[in-house]
């Protein structure tokens, strides 16, 4: 057996979503520590030989000042290796978020249990519905006063068209929360304050539902017997499906608070029990559509993220890469689909834990590739330089601004600029069928600051930003080209194009995006679109 067929195997990929403040660097931290080994990216592989890429990976960092060490954390639980993607949201929050979730073959909702459903954990939750990840979801913060668990099951039932199998029950939450039920073993899991000394980081204390033992860490009966009633109730969303969540259709819930520990060593067992290793992925060689294996002989993966350094002046880059097959080995030659060739001497390898794994990696492992910009989001690298998977999409942008330069003469030069950062995948790019505005697109700020930045250090230009008068676009997508050029023609005003050549429409907003979706029924307005 190759070493690949027993190794890749063992990869879990997968990410967190969640609106700020619900919890996720809380879970995170704690999930690393509940996993026994906080191998924090850039603390690990100290021993021996593999100094080598402790070091190799503090002299990036320092020298170029990219910080690298958040963006993949790794850990074992189970015998498995979980590769946890950052999800940067916030200030941070930028179409990288995005496009990491196309690395992901599994995300954990983060739910405040106060909040519910709110408008960041929705557009991330609609990223994973477009390649429908499995999705596991923690309702968090239980040690806080909450909304009722039915109420925020139908929740997420009716806002996000999911199937919701809760696993587990809470009982009561805040200052009255007493624990959970695990609704397939019938056990109660007992949350013991840290002021009394709880710490369920290996695990929570389990008890029989019913009895002397659950009575007695209760101490109120009202309270344990409407708990029973409601847990018993709880049964009736019926069986998990496995399947049915490997299809992205089916979430299990699970009820938590990530501050206390308490629950996420059962969040750890479900992630373990439950997320499928890398799949097979769809590609194309030689012009064929083709399906590669984990297993596969040769080395092939993705580009999904690219980190530029903090220091714009320096035009050091890591690209983060997601290999999908074959045995990747140091030093080794990987060509894009392009043909360009890329040595890798100096990966950045986020799981270097064991020594002997140190110099080696497996689908579903991330390596950091240091560049001066030859590398690109959405580039496949592969040994024979002839795979290419689908592109990494492109996501509608949330802000919309319309650039130009303070002196008219340079206006060319910035339409280049611009168009070389769009295909780099930094911001977006329109051009409107009338006129001659140039307008950028971005789904958080921090990209517009980025390549404001990039425009002023890498090709001297002062660019001035302008509200336009649309607020959001959509790709239009038909069956019948002949439609898609009728709307063009009756909505000049709104239609532009993008790097691509493809029809966008810009809509004043989502109220002008519904308006025109009813009035056109064959026409898609899409959100998102696949980059050839
Ligand atoms: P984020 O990454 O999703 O933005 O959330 P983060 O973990 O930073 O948590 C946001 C706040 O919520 C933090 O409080 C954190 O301590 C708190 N929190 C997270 N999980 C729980 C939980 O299970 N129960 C309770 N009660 N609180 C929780 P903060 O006051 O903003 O920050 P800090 O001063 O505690 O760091």
């Amino acid at each position: 057996m190759s070493k690949a067929a027993i190794e890749a195997p063992r990869r879990r990929v997968f990410a967190i979503i969640s609106h700020p403040d619900a919890g996720k660097t809380t879970l995170t931290e704690n999930m690393l520590h509940s996993a026994g080994a906080i191998h924090l990216a850039g603390q690990v592989a100290a021993r021996g030989q593999a100094r080598r890429t402790q070091s190799d990976w503090m002299k990036i960092e320092q020298e170029r000042g990219i910080s690298v060490s958040s963006s993949v954390m790794t850990f074992e639980h189970k015998d498995l290796i979980f590769n946890l993607l950052d999800t940067p949201g916030h200030e941070d929050f930028s179409e990288d978020t995005y496009r990491t979730l196309t690395a992901a073959d599994a995300a954990v909702m983060v739910l405040d249990v106060a909040k519910g459903i709110e408008p960041q954990t929705l557009k991330l939750f609609e990223v994973c519905r477009l390649r429908d990840i499995p999705i596991i979801t923690l309702v968090n913060k239980l040690d806080r006063e909450g909304l009722e668990p039915f109420d925020l099951l139908a929740e997420i039932e009716n806002k996000l068209a999911l199937d919701v199998r809760p696993m587990q029950w809470p009982a009561a939450s805040g200052r009255r929360f007493r624990g959970v039920a695990d609704l397939r073993t019938n056990e109660f899991l007992k949350y013991i304050r840290p002021d009394e000394g709880g710490d369920a980081s290996m695990g929570a204390e389990r008890t029989p539902m019913t009895g002397e033992a659950i009575k007695a860490h209760f101490n109120d009966d009202k309270l344990l017997a409407e708990f029973q009633e409601e847990a018993e109730l709880a049964k009736e969303y019926g069986e998990f499906n496995i399947q049915s969540f490997r299809e992205g259709h089916m979430t299990p819930v699970y009820f938590g608070s990530a501050l206390r520990r308490f629950g996420v060593r059962e969040l750890l067992d479900a992630l373990a029990e439950f997320v499928p290793g890398p799949q097979p992925e769809k590609a194309e060689k030689f012009g064929k559509e083709i399906i590669l294996n984990p297993t596969d002989k040769e080395v092939a993966g993705f580009v999904f993220k690219v980190q530029a350094n903090m220091d714009l002046n320096h035009r050091d880059r890591v690209a983060f890469l997601r290999l999908c097959s074959g045995e990747f080995k140091r030093g080794m030659k990987l060509k894009t689909f392009e043909n360009k060739t890329i040595s890798v001497h100096n990966p950045i390898l986020f799981f270097a834990q064991d020594r002997e794994l140190a110099d080696n990696a497996f689908a579903g492992d991330v390596i950091g590739i240091p560049n001066h910009g030859a590398l690109r989001v959405g580039d496949s690298l592969s040994e024979s330089g002839k795979v290419k998977f689908a592109g990494i999409p492109n996501f509608a942008p949330e802000i919309l601004r319309k650039a130009r330069t303070k002196d008219p003469l340079k206006a060319k030069h910035l339409k280049k600029a611009l168009e070389s950062l769009a295909e780099e995948g930094v911001t977006q790019l329109f051009k409107p069928q009338m006129g001659s505005d140039i307008i950028v697109g971005a789904v958080g700020a921090l990209q517009i600051e980025v390549m404001s930045e990039r425009i002023k250090t890498e090709y001297g230009l002062e660019v001035i930003f302008e509200a336009p008068p649309y607020q959001t676009a959509r790709w239009l997508s038909c069956d019948d080209p002949a439609k898609i050029e009728d709307f063009s023609a009756k909505n000049r005003n709104t239609m532009a194009e993008d790097i691509d050549g493809d029809p966008v429409y810009l809509a004043k907003s989502s109220w002008d995006v519904g308006y025109a979706e009813e009035k056109n029924p064959d026409i898609k307005f899409l959100k998102a679109k696949e980059r050839r």
